[in-house]
Order: C-alpha cells, then structure tokens, then sequence
C-alpha cells in the first residue's frame, strides 16, 4: 500500500482544475514558485537578456545613500516577498535599520536567507515571518513600535493586474501603518523588443520555467500531460502594457490530472503570467490609489527600472 501523505496545496489543486473548466484557460502564476520553479527563477536573474535585476540592484548600490537621508537610520526594514534577498544588503548598510522583518511564503527559502543575512550583519536583529504578503499581516511585537520601511523590489507587483496591486499596496500601508515609509521597484515600459527577449531568452531559461508548472502539475497531481507538446509564448501587450506568458499546445493533447480527463487543441494556450511595465506616471498613480504618496524616485540612465520611495501620509479630507 503507498502511504505517501499526499501535501498537494488544495488551493493549487482547485487553480488547476478550474483553468480547465473555464473557455479562457489560465492559471495563477504563483504556482509557478515551486522549489524547482524558484530554483529556475533564480537563474532567471542572471540572463544576459533579464536586465531588471541586475539594473534595480545597480540603483539600490548607486543610491541607498540618498534613499537613507529620506529614511532615517533606525527604521525597521519589513522586506515583501524577500524571496534570497539578494538586493537587501545594500539597503541594510545605508539605512542601518533597528530591524529586519523578511516575509515569503516559502519558509525553508527564508530560513536559507535569513540565516546568510545574520553572518552578514551580525549584530541586526532579523524576524523572519513566513506569510502570505497578499493579506495583511500582523508583524512580530519586537518591531510593533519601531517605525517602519517597506522594501519590495523585483518589480514584483508588476505580477499582479491593476486591482489587486492597489489591494496590495492598502494592505501594506495598514501592515506598515500611517508615518511609515515604502521602497518599491517598477519595471518601465521599454522597447517590446527588449522586453520580450527578456521573458523568452536564449538560453531557454524561461521556457523552462514556465514549462516546470506543468512538471509540478504532473508531480503533485498524478497528471500525464505530455510537457514536450507544449511551447512556452512571451507576447508583448500594448494595450495593457504588459508581458504576457502562455503554454501553447503544439498538437491536440488530452491528458488526466488527478483522475479527470481534459482535452486541448492545437494552437490552444493557457495564460501563466503577466509583467506588467509601466511609466513614471503610472507607478506614482498606482502608488496614490494604494495610499502612498511618492517622495523620491531613481531610474537608471536609459529609464529602464525605477525605484520609488513612498510615505504613507496621515489620510486628509479631499475637496
Ligand atoms: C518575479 N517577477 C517580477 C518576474 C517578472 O519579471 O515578472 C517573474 C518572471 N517571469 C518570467 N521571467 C521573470
């Protein structure tokens, strides 16, 4: 008898098999962060074609200074979805803060992480919190009363369609709390051919990427989906100034995931994930509809990446 405990996320599960049931198909991209997909990511970050990261981890080095002078020394850096946190150490040593607070949902990345960080800053306090960032959170008592610096780099609300990354930003400014103070990357619209090349490199790191979420579909859902008659598709949406990702059937497939049986056509394709890019009008907008008002800004010299600082101002009335 197999006494595997099967440890199938039942909200995966439901994703995956509502995608199907629907005429659009799609899947959230957050199931794309498994170990290997997170894994893969990583790689991501080092392609020649991936400019965000390395760009944003320039601006940070170039200028956490000036960000510091704005900040203060002595806040608590609260980082969204810290993820290696590769890009923190610059910030860690302008701002010197009293605390570091990393949230991911993935607690054994964070413990790695975090554990990295403290032989690098000895003497920092860091509470580690293993949570979902997309709800509001309740942050450990020892940084309850230390004013607070939000930290979310990667262009990660870039991930999230225009609703939701306003719902995000209101449930970091109540987390954070009024007097608080956020610094978050943005992507900016650029060349569509830049742009793509970036999400469908050479290497085929991204299609790997992608393609893993139908691995992890087979792995965890005793699925047969034939992975090879799948293409990975990076198009540029100009409308909705945005990448989009899609698995592509390459012939009719029909394949059983956990004992149902689904059927996609030739040519048919299945939404993964969105990037959002945007314009410096757009980001400081978005900022505001979220609660934020931004204070400072920093691009680099072909406006590539952004990184704005924002405050979370007491609400006054509106004319
Ligand atoms: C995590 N996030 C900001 C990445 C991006 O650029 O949208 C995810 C990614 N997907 C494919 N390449 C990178």
């Amino acid at each position: 008898m197999d006494m595997t405990i099967s440890r199938i996320d039942p909200a995966f599960r439901n994703d995956v098999l509502r995608c199907f049931e629907q005429e659009n198909l799609a899947i959230p991209a957050r199931w794309l962060y498994d170990r290997q997909g997170s894994e893969l990511f990583e790689q991501i970050t080092d392609l020649p074609e991936y400019y965000p990261t390395r760009t944003e981890t320039a601006l940070l080095s170039q200028y956490s200074d000036q960000a510091a002078e704005m900040t203060g020394t002595g806040r608590a850096i609260v980082e969204f979805g810290s993820g290696s946190s590769t890009k923190t150490p610059h910030l860690l040593r302008a701002v010197q803060p009293a605390a570091y607070v990393p949230i991911d949902i993935s607690g054994e990345f964070l413990a790695h992480s975090s554990a990295q960080l403290q032989t690098q800053f000895p003497d920092l306090p860091i509470y580690p919190l293993e949570a979902d960032f997309m709800r509001k959170l309740t942050l450990p008592d020892e940084v309850a009363e230390m004013p607070k610096l939000g930290f979310f780099p990667g262009s990660t609300i870039g991930n999230m369609i225009a609703r939701t990354s306003v719902d995000l930003l209101r449930f970091m400014r109540e987390t954070l709390g009024t007097g608080s103070q956020l610094l978050i990357g943005f992507d900016r619209i650029k060349d569509a051919d830049v742009l793509v090349a970036a999400y469908d490199d050479s290497a085929g790191v991204t299609a790997e990427f992608s393609l893993n979420l139908l691995h992890r579909i087979n792995r965890e859902m005793d699925g047969d989906i034939a992975v090879d008659q799948f293409r990975h598709v990076a198009i540029w949406n100009d409308l909705y100034a945005r990448i989009e990702i899609y698995l592509e059937a390459l012939s009719d497939a029909r394949f059983s995931i956990d004992g149902n049986q689904f059927e996609m056509a030739k040519g048919q394709k299945i939404h993964i994930e969105n990037s959002h890019k945007y314009g410096l009008r757009d980001a400081r907008l978005m900022l505001r509809a979220g609660g934020w008002s931004p204070v400072r800004e920093w691009s680099d010299d072909r406006d590539y990446f952004s990184l704005i600082l924002a405050e979370a101002h007491p609400f006054k009335n509106a004319p």
